[in-house]
């Protein structure tokens, strides 16, 4: 399947996008844009197909203290906020969910955290899970943190999720031959 991703544009239209997630449909069509182009809080990017966006994340820096990492890290690193890359966002649009582009978006997303870590450090990648993800991330290394964030009783928690930069660094690395 031959997808481009690259940032949001103020142009692409993001109205019909619908992952099946009210939440994940109403940030791209409302907030992605003014949250990237104007207060700078975070970056978009869409993977498209013909003009049509099929998916998107959304990535911020962040920090994590040391403390909240898995024990190999924490052994490894010292203990005061770290940083680290944020997925914030990450939704597919339901006709092309199955196709790829949730894996095509999470490798582009690993090669911004390669990135950032030469550029400006970066310890790995942190992601709230929604439940119904938490298996696709863990599919990929990430391991579920023992902290979990105030979030409203009423709504199921997240679950936090990290992938440290060396297993990041693996799987974008050419398999061996
Ligand atoms: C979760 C989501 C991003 C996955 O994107 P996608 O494009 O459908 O996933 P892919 O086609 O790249 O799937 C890659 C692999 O992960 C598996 N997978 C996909 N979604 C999964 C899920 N929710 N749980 C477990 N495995 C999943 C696929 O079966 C596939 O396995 P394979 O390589 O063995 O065939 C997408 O389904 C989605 O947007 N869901 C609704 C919103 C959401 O939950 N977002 C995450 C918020 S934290």
């Amino acid at each position: 399947m031959a997808i481009e991703i690259r940032p949001l544009r103020e142009a692409d239209d993001r109205t019909t996008f619908r992952s099946g997630d009210a939440d994940l449909d109403r940030f791209i069509a409302r907030y992605a844009g003014q949250n990237q182009f104007h207060h700078h809080t975070g970056t978009t990017y869409v993977a498209l197909e013909a003009a049509q966006i099929l998916g998107y994340a959304t990535v911020a820096a962040g920090n994590i203290e040391g403390e909240a990492l898995p024990a190999a890290a924490r052994r490894t690193l010292p203990r005061y906020p770290l940083p680290v890359l944020r997925l914030a966002r990450l939704a597919v649009d339901a006709s092309a969910q199955g196709r790829g582009v949730g894996s095509a978006l999470l490798r582009h997303v690993f090669l911004l955290a390669l990135k950032m870590s030469e550029d400006y450090g970066c310890v790995g990648i942190l992601v709230d899970a929604k439940s119904d993800a938490v298996e696709f991330y863990a599919r990929v290394g990430f391991s579920p943190l023992e902290v979990s964030e105030g979030e409203l009783e009423s709504r199921p928690k997240p679950t936090p999720m990290f992938l440290p930069l060396e297993l990041v660094r693996a799987a974008v690395a050419p398999a061996a031959t």
